[in-house]
């Protein structure tokens, strides 16, 4: 089909470009064939053979085409417990509440139905790329990425790994360390043979839960699967102050480091968190061309911290957002984006250092609202090399078409005074599930009419 309307997207970090009525032909896979402006010769060509067969879509006026949302971390089993149990300590939140939680996706049928509900809510709320925790239980995992096939979210699935006895409850977790590694790989070789296709939609994740839950045995030999399979790898890491204590005690260097020493630091990780990471992590994690899952929302919770996005940044590090579902109460890659200025325009006051007013807030300093947006698109499918996050030709066509004048809309918009670079900076500041009125994923439509 063709689409005809104006784009936004942020192909670099922190570069808007509007694509004013322009034209995208996307092929028969969904792929992103053309992109042509208003002044290429060929474009009312395009236009008249597109709605002479019945194939063009024509934005109506307050609508526009973003790129679709990249949830860098998320926990599909806590869906039921979101927006629950956020008043006490992550290491209390995961024995008290998130533990029993999982293990009752041991029961498919239950995982089937929370699943199938949350896939449909993400996809609802734009989020077209989803990095998933699951659950230890291979059935349970494997219901997930064949719900995210039928539904057509783009999907990495993790088969949670956790078999330490001290901290892992018996009830749920890894039989041994051995099970650990042989179930990771039947999930893995399953998923493949799930979508074995030249551009699959859904991919295994090897997922040591964090290094805390995890023996040494069970790391070895899961960094082993990721020489062996080239396939991406996830965790938490130096999430709390608790958690990177942990670590250090264990193995007296930092997560990053230890990671790195179990071969699971690759440029296909994704780090959740990284909230006490220092220089020389950020120097090891760029150098592996890994990437961190920042999660703003939750880490105002259990880190009670913020991540030194700034920094990250300056160090050319991948970089994406997570919601963090259930640590974070919102599924929303919007709220996202908002949280992840707050934090940064609060991390960056300077009012703590006891900077003066006038010098607080320096410009360069907290991030814009243009870097938020490309970390919760491009910037994402950046850290998982992912052909997707922004509009250009060869990429999937994964998309949403924002609505401004939903009946339900808070979004204003005054032709007279507002400049598109306005439009754009309401839609990211304002836009909700409301707002979201159709998404593709590589071109096939899985929300909205
Ligand atoms: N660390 C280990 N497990 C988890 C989890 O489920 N959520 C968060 N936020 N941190 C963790
Ligand atoms: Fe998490």
């Amino acid at each position: 089909f063709t689409l005809l309307g104006t784009a936004f997207h942020t192909p670099e970090r922190g570069r808007l470009e509007v694509l004013e009525d322009h034209l995208f032909s996307i092929d028969a896979q969904g792929r992103i064939a053309e992109i042509l402006a208003p002044g290429h010769p060929d474009h009312a060509a395009r236009v008249s053979d597109a709605s002479l067969s019945g194939t063009l879509v024509r934005l109506a006026d307050g609508q526009f085409l973003l790129p679709g949302l990249v949830d860098l971390h998320i926990h599909a089993p806590q869906w039921p417990q979101m927006g629950k149990a956020l008043d006490v300590p992550l290491e209390v939140w995961l024995q008290k509440y998130t533990f029993p939680l999982e293990a009752r996706y041991a029961d498919v049928d239950y995982a089937r139905e929370i699943y199938a509900d949350l896939v449909d809510n993400l996809l609802a709320n734009g989020t077209t790329t989803a990095l998933y925790f699951a659950t230890v239980h291979v059935e349970a995992s494997l219901a997930l990425a064949g719900i995210c096939l039928e539904k057509g979210q783009r999907a990495l699935v993790g088969k949670v790994a956790m078999d330490d006895a001290q901290q892992c409850p018996p009830f749920y977790r890894d039989a041994d360390a051995a099970s650990a590694v042989s179930d990771t790989r039947r999930f893995i070789v399953a998923v493949q043979s799930l979508d074995s296709g030249e551009r699959p939609l859904v991919q295994p994740v090897i997922t040591p839960r964090f290094i805390p839950s995890c023996t040494d045995a069970a790391l070895r030999g899961l960094g082993e699967l990721a020489t062996e399979f080239g396939c991406h790898v996830q965790t938490h890491c130096s999430e709390s102050d608790w958690a990177k204590q942990f670590v250090e005690e264990r193995f007296g260097q930092t997560d990053a480091a230890s990671l790195d020493g179990f071969g699971l630091l690759t440029r296909h990780t994704i780090l959740a968190h990284s909230n006490f990471i220092d220089g020389q992590d950020m120097d090891l994690i760029r150098e592996k061309g890994a990437g961190v899952a920042h999660c703003p929302l939750s880490n105002v919770y259990f880190a009670n911290a913020a991540f030194p996005l700034r920094v990250a940044l300056d160090r050319q590090m991948h970089v994406g957002l997570g919601t963090d579902v259930s640590g974070g109460y919102s599924p929303s890659l919007f709220d996202g984006c908002r949280h992840a200025l707050s934090a940064s325009r609060t991390l960056h006051s300077g009012v703590h250092a006891g900077l003066p007013p006038e010098q607080r807030g320096a410009p360069g300093e907290p991030i814009t609202h243009q870097e938020a947006f490309w970390l919760a698109t491009a910037g994402g499918a950046e850290a998982l090399d992912l052909p997707t996050g922004s509009f250009r030709v060869g990429h999937e066509f994964d998309a949403l078409l924002i609505d401004t004048k939903a009946s339900t809309s808070n979004i204003r918009i005054n032709a007279a005074d507002d400049t598109l670079d306005d439009v754009f900076q309401k839609i990211v500041l304002n836009a909700a599930r409301a707002n979201i009125a159709r998404v593709w994923v590589s071109g096939r439509m899985v929300a909205g009419q």
